[in-house]
């Protein structure tokens, strides 16, 4: 193994950038998004161009996740799949940045060594380096140190042209969730200065993006010397032309009063909070480490719909956390009744080799967890579409994204709380905010009319 540091002071490079493509694959998180975002600009920069077609790319990227025993292995898959393109190409550079970057890079190195890069997420600075200086390279190139200060603050993101940027606002995460790996794969909490997020966010505009997301690890940890998360949104919101402001994820514990009130004062803040609750008993909270109760998640809901009475709210939920009995998994079911989340992404607890969760003794079994996800996901399934019947024949301001996939007859966009919502095509155009009377709902879709025509 060599570290980049040592070796690349000594390589020139006789590389030619005429013709070069890299093709880049995203797995996990909207932050992976965000980051191979962040790395095509930097191989833009140096005049290669994407591509999807694997035997044309000189360059392959799997920008990986770690969340789950099973997004590790989509990748591990992936990536036997990509070996025999070296046979034709043996110039090709395969590469594995992100968490399982950070997380498996020994066993990365054991088990695939065709693999030649492996970049942390906080390495992706090097990446033009590495890739100017590859030809001398016979040696695999590792980088995953993490850094108390790495935001790339400086550096551009590619962004396809589209209606929704996404800019990373902070890094890493300091809470310790004992189920997650995210503390050991992406570090300590950083936060950007406030007036490049702005200069971000106006560029974006500049663009033709009219609507930003917010990203980060616990986004309302966010904090400068210059503001925590609330000023960011208040200085956010005023920016001409941005028609939405969503982000995500934040953590319960940092949701203020303050961040309520200025959510509720601005109409191009989304009244749209991912809030994830992870279990519904405060025993399992505990052990989680989540800092909260579930009486005090469900306080904090109606804190919510006291600011804003028609405020989405949608969750992430853990089933067969270690030591899960029956009654604690039906408090989860209870406070999934009593919130009526719009929307529920569910998991099954998946041991994390390091992370504290992993040496509780008292693991539950897979078809207990099973059993568990299947009823919550089918009591979730009726919630929202309960939740979205209720809508019909109100109004809902809908963000005209895209035609429909069914019928070019139809639009595609999402309302202020983030449901996809079908509107037949009558005069309006993408990036339009219309007001549409909900007509009909089925499953997690809207289906309505422009109200203006
Ligand atoms: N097992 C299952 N789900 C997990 N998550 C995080 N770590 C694990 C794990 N070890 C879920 C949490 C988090 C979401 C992004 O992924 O619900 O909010
Ligand atoms: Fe993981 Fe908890 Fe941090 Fe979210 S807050 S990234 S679940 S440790």
């Amino acid at each position: 193994m060599l570290e980049t540091n040592n070796i690349l002071q000594n390589i020139s490079s006789e590389e030619s950038m005429v013709d070069k493509y890299y093709h880049i694959e995203t797995y996990g998180c909207q932050m992976n998004v965000y980051d191979s975002e962040l790395v095509s600009g930097q191989l833009l920069k140096m005049g290669y161009k994407e591509t999807q077609d694997l035997e044309l790319a000189d360059i392959i990227l799997l920008n990986t996740c770690s969340i789950r025993e099973k997004a590790e292995e989509t990748v591990h898959n992936r990536l036997d799949s990509l070996h025999y393109l070296k046979k034709n190409n043996p110039n090709l550079l395969i590469g594995v940045l992100g968490c399982m970057a950070q997380n498996l890079k020994n066993d990365l190195l054991d088990s695939k060594p065709y693999v030649d890069i492996i970049l942390g997420p906080d390495s992706y600075r090097k990446i033009s380096q590495i890739i100017l200086n590859r030809r001398p390279l016979a040696n695999h190139l590792v980088d995953t140190k993490l850094s108390k200060y790495e935001v790339y603050d400086d550096m551009f993101p590619s962004r396809k042209s589209g209606i929704n940027a996404w800019i990373s606002i902070m890094r890493g995460c300091d809470k310790f969730c004992t189920f997650c790996i995210v503390p050991f794969t992406r570090g300590r909490e950083r936060s950007r200065p406030i007036k490049n997020i702005i200069n971000e966010a106006k560029n974006a505009i500049s663009e033709g993006f009219v609507e930003i997301t917010l990203l980060g690890q616990n986004v309302n940890s966010f904090s400068t010397q210059e503001g925590d998360f609330t000023t960011l949104l208040n200085d956010l919101a005023k920016i001409d032309g941005l028609k939405r402001i969503r982000y995500t994820s934040p953590h319960p514990q940092d949701i203020t009063d303050d961040l309520l009130r200025k959510m509720s004062e601005y109409e191009n803040i989304c009244n749209y909070i991912h809030l994830p609750l992870q279990s519904g008993s405060t025993k399992i909270l505990n052990r989680m480490n989540r800092t909260y109760s579930k009486e005090q998640f469900l306080n904090l809901v109606d804190k919510i719909r006291q600011y804003m009475p028609n405020c989405s709210i949608s969750t992430d939920i853990i089933v067969g956390f270690p030591g899960e009995t029956d009654d604690d998994f039906i408090e989860t079911l209870d406070v999934v009744s009593k919130v009526s989340f719009d929307f529920s992404y569910m998991f099954k607890y998946s041991s994390r080799p390091g992370t504290k969760a992993s040496e509780y003794t008292d693991q539950i079994s897979e078809a207990i967890k099973q059993k568990r996800l299947e009823k919550l996901i089918s009591l979730q399934k009726k919630i929202t579409l309960n939740n979205n019947q209720k809508k019909i024949g109100s109004i809902q301001h809908v963000l005209i994204e895209k035609e429909s996939k069914k019928s070019t007859d139809f639009w595609s966009g999402r309302t202020d709380g983030n449901i996809w919502t079908i509107i037949k095509k009558t005069n309006e155009c993408v990036k339009d905010i219309v007001p549409v009377r909900i007509t009909d709902a089925k499953g997690v879709t809207l289906f309505g009319e422009n109200i203006n025509n």
